[in-house]
């Protein structure tokens, strides 16, 4: 889709569709008083006779007789006062969707009669609205299929003030939008295909296209960094696990003498926990749902995804993305309950479930971040059933040992729609995950599952700055509950990390 901010007046415009946001309680805009003479006073007609208030459900689509557009969709953006990014991204994915399903091929967003937000914000909710309403995983369909994508997206400003911010604003969010879809391609894609090799391979690939730096730990990388965890993991499987680092921005030799002065980029790492299908291996999970553990891969695709938008938006940091990628399945290889497992950082992991796989290959990722010696560790993980019992499916759990990090996690994600809460971390619940054979035990029991997994981590990020999102109740939504296009994978995590990272300051 090819999205272009012009100078416009909407009457003029020959696409498919007009898109036209239009705030609850406020009248119809001063601003599109032509447009609505044009159709004849429709706009007005629909908001006085209540059948279209601007409430944030609602999208009408109505006849665009006298313009050169094929119809007008009027999406609600809610209430006037609380229009913001966020809201608008929320009307311009409906719009999205509508446009998808009416199998339209091109569409122009009406800016003029929006005051808030800020021009660059507003062309970026809109770029990233529509491509995530527009989203489908229909590569295996071959009966119903929802048609092609928008070909072309317009972005119409009512006058030339803020073309150049439109401008910033719609490739940032052209950019981060794709990140979104691809993380959600890479999670929706089926265990037997989205395999750690093939996830090496995908990010190898966007590495080369983008500029990163890619290094691929195989096996015998693997062996020879240590990293017991991340091998014995994936034992069981006939796809061998790897370690998938990205890096942008890696400082060159000059750069690194500067660092020795104290003016380098600063370092960030993101770890994406990569189970690329978790059956819970020898302590088998029961059979109903365990299709959806093809996504226990989403925290590394959210990574994989983040990092080609930071190389693509240049931002001035360095990023370093680490996946620990492997198959949990059962198999006379596979790892044992009982067994313990020397991490890459000595430290010795007792297993009493082996469907306790996410911390285990995390602690070996967690403990190579260090190598980078980052500013900021963030690790994205479906981790935890538990945190979907405590919390449902409207955010994240956010838990660290950094409160100032946290802090900005849980900031960047309210700004972006990707919500976290923060759950104690205190040392008392480590009691509950201390070893009696081997350091740690990979399990501590049933109470408080989500903040022992994160005490388990928490034995591997000592003295760093670091911030766990499980992301176990959000990463995807279940086919009952959610219309298509919405089902399946969400891409959450990723808007919040480039917010983040776009924000940062040291
Ligand atoms: N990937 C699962 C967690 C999960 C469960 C994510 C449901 C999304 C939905 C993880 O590897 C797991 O199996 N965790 C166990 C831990 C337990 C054995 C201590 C769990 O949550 O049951
Ligand atoms: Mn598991
Ligand atoms: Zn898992």
């Amino acid at each position: 889709m090819e999205i272009e901010v012009q100078r416009g007046d909407a009457r003029d415009a020959q696409v498919d569709a007009l898109i036209v946001g239009v705030p609850e309680g406020a009248g119809l805009p001063r601003a599109l008083g032509s447009l609505d003479a044009a159709l004849g006073g429709a706009l007005r007609a629909y908001l006085d006779s209540g059948q279209f208030s601007g409430k944030s459900s609602e999208l009408v689509q109505i006849p665009a007789r006298g313009t050169r557009a094929g119809r007008v969709l009027l999406v609600g953006l809610g209430k006037e006062r609380s229009v913001d990014a966020e809201a608008l991204r929320g009307a311009a994915s409906r719009a999205g969707r509508a446009l998808r399903s009416a199998k339209l091929k091109s569409a122009a967003a009406v800016l003029a009669g929006l005051r808030r937000p800020a021009p660059e914000a507003m062309a970026q909710a809109w770029a990233e609205g529509v491509l995530g309403g527009q989203y489908r995983f229909d590569r295996y369909r071959t009966l119903e299929t929802p048609g092609p994508p928008l070909e072309r997206l317009q972005l119409l400003a009512g006058d030339a003030r803020h073309l150049a911010a439109l401008r910033r604003g719609a490739r940032a969010g052209a950019i981060i939008g794709e990140a979104s879809c691809l993380a959600r391609d890479l999670s929706n894609e089926p265990g037997s295909v989205a395999t750690p090799e093939y996830l090496a391979q995908r990010a190898r690939a966007l590495a080369r296209e983008t500029g990163l730096r890619a290094t691929i730990f195989g096996e015998r990388e693997l062996e020879r960094a240590g990293m017991q965890g991340i091998l014995t993991v994936g034992r069981g499987s006939a796809n061998p696990p790897r370690l998938i680092v990205l890096e942008h921005g890696a400082p060159a030799p000059a750069a690194r003498r500067r660092a020795a002065r104290g003016r380098a980029r600063p370092t960030i790492a993101l770890v994406g926990k990569g189970v690329a299908f978790d059956s819970g291996g020898i302590s088998i999970k029961p059979a109903a749902g365990m299709d959806e553990m093809k996504h226990d891969m989403a925290g590394g695709a959210a990574v994989i995804a983040a990092l080609r938008a930071v190389a693509q938006l240049a931002l001035p940091l360095h990023v370093v993305g680490l996946v620990p990628a492997a198959q949990n399945l059962p198999d006379g290889k596979a790892y044992l309950p009982g067994d313990v497992i020397r991490s890459a950082s000595g430290k010795t992991i007792e297993v009493l479930n082996t469907d306790a796989e996410g911390r285990i290959l995390l602690a070996d990722a967690l403990h190579h971040a260090r190598s980078f010696e980052p500013q900021a560790v963030i690790d994205l993980a479906t981790l935890t059933g538990a945190c979907v019992v405590a919390l449902g499916h409207e955010c994240a759990a956010v838990l660290g040992n950094d409160q100032r990090l946290i802090d900005r996690v849980i900031a960047a994600g309210e700004r972006v729609g990707e919500r976290a809460w923060q759950l104690p971390l205190w040392d008392a619940y480590k009691k509950q995950i201390k070893g009696t054979t081997g350091d740690l035990k990979n399990t501590g029991g049933r109470p408080a599952g989500t903040i022992t997994a994160a005490a388990f981590l928490s034995h591997f990020t000592e003295n760093l700055s670091w911030a766990h999102l499980d992301i176990a109740a959000v990463a995807w939504r279940a086919g009952g509950d959610a219309e298509s296009g919405a089902r399946g994978a969400t891409g959450f995590g990723v808007r919040l990390l480039l917010d983040l990272l776009r924000a940062w300051k040291t």
